[in-house]
């Protein structure tokens, strides 16, 4: 039979996220929070009795919670664009910036959703990487004289968890003259007023993506969004899916953006944490990278990564190894609740014979 799909698809490689095992595990891999979401969502979904509801299509642009977002951001509603999962938005914007003879600029290393992105859209775009400095910080003086058709990164960086500077990347965004999205998935563990979301007003090519999945708790709810000033928004609007989000989605996400109290102690609790486990790898001669996430990325003494993570991955303790040369000598490490860094610390320790 002839090949049914098109040519490009059976050269494609399928991103690969980190494991989902079930069962009596630690799971320190793929970023989740610890902790479970704000109180008031539970106490939603045990009175709901709105069934009649579920019958009917969702609000197909999430109206209600696009007006939290943008109050939450003091930005209008209609310079956010609500998506399934921050993934969403970040594919709606390969689209819409990419074809055939488009160039993708990314720093490397970053979100290792971006290269996939970018084939998804279109097997014939080029990608160019700049690797980042030897301390992982962005090398922002080559990023800038690049030509591209849309420069992503997150920031915090990701596997890294480095914050870079406002400063540097306004003057990256000014010095561009393509998109480029400022991922601020981990934003929320980061020093404050890091966010560069009040730039969009002052800078047109900026496009900056949020999600629920990280310090509210809610990575199995699907919710993210994306920002940039109206005019970028309405044109994003054109190629997303009529109803991207279900009215249990967008009711979960509003209750979870207006208890930003809960937000708060729960991202000081994961700092807290974050910084004892630094601590405590650093006094087993780990080196670990100064974080504003709610992960560590940490070099393993001795050059042993391949070896711990297979070792803790025998004792159930799941972290996230990235079997690249610049990352290969390093562990990212999901911060979890302190029982759990007990164990893998007893782990760790056993398998560096401490
Ligand atoms: C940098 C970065 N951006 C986006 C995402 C995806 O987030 P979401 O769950 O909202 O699709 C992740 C997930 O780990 C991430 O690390």
């Amino acid at each position: 039979m002839k090949k049914l799909f098109c040519e490009s698809l059976y050269n494609l490689e399928a991103y690969s996220p980190g494991d989902q095992p079930l069962g009596k595990i630690i799971k320190l891999n793929t970023n989740e929070n610890p902790f479970l979401p704000s109180p008031k969502i539970s106490k939603f979904l045990k009175n709901f009795n709105e069934f009649d509801r579920l019958r009917k299509y969702p609000s197909p642009s999430s109206e209600k919670l696009r007006e939290e977002i943008a109050k939450l951001h003091k930005i209008s509603a209609d310079e956010v664009l609500v998506t399934n999962g921050s993934d969403e938005a970040l594919s709606i914007l390969f689209r819409a910036c990419l074809s055939e003879n488009s160039t993708f600029l990314m720093p490397n290393p970053t979100y290792s959703l971006y290269p996939i992105l970018k084939d998804l859209v279109m097997n014939g775009t080029k990608i160019k990487e700049i690797p980042v400095l030897e301390n992982f910080s962005l090398d922002f003086e080559t990023l800038k004289k690049e030509k591209a058709n849309l420069l992503a990164f997150a920031n915090p960086n990701a596997p890294t968890g480095i914050l870079a500077e406002k400063k540097e990347l306004i003057d990256l965004v000014k010095s561009l003259d393509c998109a480029v999205l400022c991922d601020e998935a981990y934003i929320d563990f980061a020093k404050p007023n890091s966010t560069m979301i009040n730039e969009i007003k002052n800078l047109p090519n900026l496009f900056v993506s949020r999600t629920f999945s990280k310090s509210y708790s809610l990575a199995g709810l699907r919710v993210g969004y994306i920002i940039s000033n109206k005019e970028n928004i309405f044109e994003l609007n054109k190629i997303r899916d009529s109803y991207n989000l279900g009215f249990l989605e967008q009711e979960i996400a509003k209750i979870a953006i207006k208890d930003q109290t809960y937000l708060k102690k729960n991202v000081k609790k994961i700092i807290s944490l974050r910084e004892n486990l630094k601590k405590d790898l650093e006094k087993l001669e780990f080196f670990v990278i100064n974080s504003n996430t709610n992960f560590l990325f940490a070099k393993v003494p001795n050059l042993k990564a391949k070896e711990l993570y297979d070792f803790l991955c025998s004792k159930k303790v799941f972290v996230r190894y990235f079997n690249y040369p610049n990352l290969k000598d390093y562990i990212r490490i999901t911060i979890g609740i302190e029982s759990e860094h007990k164990i893998l610390l007893k782990w760790i320790k056993e398998f560096l014979n401490k």
